[in-house]
């Protein structure tokens, strides 16, 4: 078996600014960070438009409190607003900390970083550098894993999280090069596994975004929080469902529907194309459904809408958002200088995940904590975003919680001894597991189902939902589920064996499915992206809880706990 006193899962922002915290005050600590791909593919890589930080470069009145209070608003009142204290007052000093390590953040003329405006800050905040601001980041922290001496496992997939009388003991993996499987064991586990966007046909996320963690998690018996809360980010690129980063609206560009009009004046009339995003997506939606959507052919009552650049001028959109012009002209062939782009809201972001306190500590339920088993960043629910989260807050949220974590992890494993397994009972169920996978004869292929799963979870819990809708969904799902038993894989070596990677992740894939319609069911309620046309109101009497989802084979039990409301007491939103 193999050991260490920590194992990062994943190899995005959060887990790579752990590891480093870890190994910069405990450089003793033996660590190690599994990713399934290599870490600089984590989809933070993707990340495009910046990381909110009030810096006050270029708004000198900006101050932490007023980031708080637009992130506590912007979530619709369901963050936990201790969270975002911690959040919020950290932020200028994470980003000081990454300049210091090399990222190159885009700049003003006198040579301080550069902040630009982003939807539902009240101060131009966000620091970037371009389009690709993920890239930067991510970049200097993996180079750095390797000088501060984190262990990489790359390309290994981390099939099973191994959690007993209520402490995580380690994980089975295997090594997606030859199938070869392999216990772990750890004084402290952390994940860091990122979202699910591939739960829907339509997402800004990677193939990866599978929702592994969120699965193994709940699986091992922990509660997934707030999972009815998806974020639609307003602006696909139609039809691929690439982003087009929010900062093009942040630099300028106009959202115009089939008449010409920049409807989000009807919206949010003193944001305009800076509303937060629920609001944006849902105005979108409901153009596209009133008939002033626009076809390709540039007729009316089409799916998508126009991001208008053209006014910006070609220096602007090439020094600014280059990445962006070159996705639409790489996919779509449009020249954006001259060209407007078609857009529609696409899957982006899970407001949800496996509850956390705020030094990342998982919880058990509404009271009680986990043994060392920890989480960070989009997996995780320190309950910073509520029911939406704004623009530029989850860079900072993976930097910010996975320092504070790393921090953590570090205070608890010199106090721990490593956990007893039983390896060789978690080698043979996982193995069998694997031959099940390879040997059933089904006559389903896996991409047909996910595509079933997908569509499923976009017609039945998209945008807007009702009762009827989700009832209808759940129904669908535990047909789909029941079809799992019968995929078959083509392939049946051990050798890069990506189809068995793909039948587990569809399995993933499906838990996460049921947990979010089910939690969404229940929400009787609108609140940020969960818009229920049968309830339309804010519900703060019955609801202005946390949802806490139980899997289990016989079905999710629903539990509630508390919003901590310390700063800002909820009212109306409006912008
Ligand atoms: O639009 C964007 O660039 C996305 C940023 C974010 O999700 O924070």
């Amino acid at each position: 078996m193999l050991e260490h006193d920590v194992i990062i899962v994943g190899g995005g922002l959060a887990g790579c600014r752990a590891a480093l915290e870890i190994k910069q005050t405990q450089p003793q600590l033996n660590v190690a960070l599994i990713a399934k791909t290599h870490p600089i593919r984590s989809h933070s890589v993707a990340a495009q438009g910046g990381m909110a930080a009030t810096l006050k470069n270029v708004d000198a009145d900006d101050t932490w409190e007023a980031h708080a209070f637009d992130t506590v608003k912007g979530s619709d009142y369901l963050a936990d607003q201790d969270a975002v204290e911690i959040l919020t007052r950290e932020a200028p000093d994470v980003v000081i900390e990454l300049e210091h390590m090399g990222v190159l953040f885009s700049r003003l003329p006198d040579g301080r970083i550069a902040q630009r405006a982003f939807g539902g800050h009240s101060h131009r905040r966000t620091c970037y550098a371009a389009d690709k601001t993920g890239h930067a980041i991510l970049h200097e922290l993996v180079s750095n894993l390797r000088r501060y001496g984190v262990l990489v496992y790359e390309e290994w997939y981390v099939m099973q999280l191994i959690l007993q009388e209520g402490q995580a003991k380690g994980v089975v993996m295997f090594n997606i090069m030859n199938t070869h499987l392999q216990v772990v064991r750890a004084k402290a586990i952390m994940f860091a596994t990122g979202g699910y966007g591939r739960v829907f046909n339509t997402t800004s996320n990677d193939f990866a975004s599978t929702g592994d963690g969120l699965a193994m998690s709940a699986l091992a018996g922990v509660p997934l929080e707030d999972m009815e809360f998806v974020q639609f980010h307003p602006t696909g690129l139609y039809p691929v469902g690439v982003l087009i980063s929010e900062a093009v609206r942040g630099e300028g560009a106009y959202l115009i529907n089939s008449e010409g009009d920049r409807f989000m004046a009807n919206y949010a009339p003193s944001r305009m194309e800076l509303a937060p995003r629920d609001i944006t997506s849902r105005a979108i939606a409901s153009e596209i459904r009133a008939g002033r959507g626009i076809h390709p052919d540039g007729s009316a009552g089409g799916p998508f809408v126009y991001l208008d650049l053209r006014h910006m001028g070609k220096e602007k959109i090439m020094s600014r958002i280059p990445f962006c012009w070159e996705e639409a002209h790489r996919l779509l062939g449009i020249d954006a200088v001259h060209e407007p782009m078609a857009v529609r809201p696409t899957v982006h972001y899970s407001m949800g995940g496996i509850p956390v306190n705020t030094d990342g500590q998982v919880r058990g339920g509404p009271e009680g904590l986990i043994e060392s088993f920890f989480a960070a960043g989009e997996c995780a629910c320190v309950s910073v975003h509520g029911a939406n989260r704004l623009g530029s807050n989850s860079l900072l949220e993976c930097v910010v919680y996975g320092r504070r974590t790393g921090a953590a992890i570090a205070r608890y494993v010199p106090n721990r001894k490593l956990p007893e397994i039983d390896e060789s009972f978690y080698l043979q169920t996982t193995r069998a597991q694997i031959e099940t996978l390879l040997n059933q004869s089904g006559s389903i292929r896996i991409a047909q189902l996910r595509q079933a799963l997908q569509d499923c979870m976009t017609k039945y819990c998209g945008v807007f939902r009702t009762d009827e809708s989700m009832t209808e969904g759940l129904k669908h799902l535990q047909h789909l589920k029941q079809q799992y038993q019968q995929i078959y894989l083509d392939d049946k070596g051990n050798n890069w064996n990506t189809e068995i990677v793909e039948a587990l992740e569809l399995q993933h894939l499906i838990i996460v499915g049921e947990i979010i319609l089910t939690s969404a069911l229940n929400r009787q309620e609108s609140r940020g992206a969960h818009c229920r046309e049968d309830y339309p109101e804010r519900d703060d009497s019955n609801f202005l809880k946390h949802t806490l989802a139980f899997y289990s084979s016989a079905g999710i039990d629903l539990q509630y706990k508390p919003v901590t409301i310390n700063l800002f007491e909820p009212q109306e939103r409006k912008y």
